[in-house]
């Protein structure tokens, strides 16, 4: 069965999705939309699709338009992503879902009203280490998680270059666009974080007005210990995660192989598949349209609210110097 697809937002990250979809032969991509015309007109012409426009309503008004992935600036999810839902149309709505917990949640109503799915695009899910991870985590290869981090730093943030990755209005801070990826990862593999703290300061990159170094502590709901090094003032830059559970301890990044040592304390290297994490994340996305449900290991609209309810407790410590409960 072929599914009526189209893409909203045809920069860098919407042709991820083009080429999702167009790796994915049950898609048929049938419209795109972007505020610019020639961003539109060019993805159109490059993906073969019969349809663009500027006009988010008469995308979302094609006859037999059935999903749509939401790939604009983040602070414009919370206009698009329930345009769409109003129709009753699937929607694969990129990270962070909103820029508030309010905003997710209002996105959340909107698809629960006319019952179409709202997924949120935490591709790190797809991505073969963390799955495997994941995966070692539920067979109780890992036991019990109790320490899990990660390091993700550099200078190369691509955001740094969009008109609107400079403002924390449009953008939402540095932790809000970026972290999100890894606090889903880590709530994914270790269950739910139920405290923050954390420290953000604004030290060396200019012409932004959001935190350029974080770190977050987490407490997970059981006991559990986390923690996020985040900054983009690292020039050698580094990135990777370790987790340690009771019957063996993990090291990875998002591609590649893992590292994982047991009891004895022996390092093995294991191979991971080379799937891409983007186009594994359109194939979830589709199966859950054809079910009219979301199919795991796909995020949904609770999922990036639960993410986003950890990230403004981060925010509120960093700026109250206290540990915050996470609330939703
Ligand atoms: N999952 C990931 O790994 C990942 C990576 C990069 C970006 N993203 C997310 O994808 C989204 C887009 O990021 P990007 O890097 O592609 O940005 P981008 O600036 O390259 O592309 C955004 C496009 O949306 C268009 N646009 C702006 N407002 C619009 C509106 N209201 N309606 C329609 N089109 C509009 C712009 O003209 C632009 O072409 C963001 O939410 C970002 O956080 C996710």
């Amino acid at each position: 069965m072929s599914i009526n697809v189209a893409v909203i937002g045809c920069g860098g990250m919407g042709r991820g999705h083009l080429n999702g979809y167009q790796a994915d032969p049950r898609a048929r991509i049938v419209g795109v939309a972007d505020l610019s015309e020639e961003a539109a007109r060019k993805a159109a012409s490059d993906y073969g699709v019969p349809f663009h426009t500027t006009d988010i309503n008469a995308l979302l008004d094609l006859p037999g338009l059935q999903a749509v992935s939401v790939v604009t600036p983040n602070h414009t999810h919370i206009d698009v992503t329930p345009m769409a839902a109003a129709r009753g149309i699937h929607t694969l709505c990129e990270k962070p879902l909103a820029l508030s917990v309010e905003d997710a949640r209002k996105m959340i109503d909107a698809a629960s009203r006319t019952k179409a799915i709202l997924a949120v695009g935490h591709v790190l899910r797809f991505a073969p280490p963390v799955a495997e991870v994941f995966r070692m985590a539920r067979s109780g290869e890992l036991g019990r998680v109790v320490n899990s981090y990660v390091l993700r730093m550099g200078t190369a943030s691509a955001f740094l270059a969009l008109s609107w990755g400079r403002e924390a209005r449009t953008l939402g801070g540095l932790v809000r666009t970026l972290n999100c990826h890894e606090i889903d990862v880590l709530r994914w593999i270790s269950g739910e974080i139920t405290h923050v703290g954390a420290e953000m300061a604004h030290l060396m990159v200019e012409g932004i007005d959001y935190e350029d170094v974080a770190w977050m502590t987490f407490t997970f709901e059981g006991g559990a210990l986390g923690l996020i090094g985040q900054n983009i003032v690292h020039y050698l830059g580094n990135h990777y995660y370790e987790v340690m559970g009771t019957e063996a301890t993990v090291r990875f990044r998002t591609s590649g192989p893992i590292t994982v040592a047991g009891r004895d304390r022996k390092s093995v290297e294991r191979p991971t598949s080379d799937k891409v994490a983007v186009h594994e994340q359109i194939r979830c996305f589709l199966d859950s349209v054809e079910a009219g449900q979301i199919v795991a290991p796909l995020a949904d609209g609770m999922e990036g609210l639960k993410g986003l309810a950890v990230i403004d407790a981060a925010y509120r410590s960093a700026e109250t110097g206290m540990k915050e409960r996470v609330v939703w």
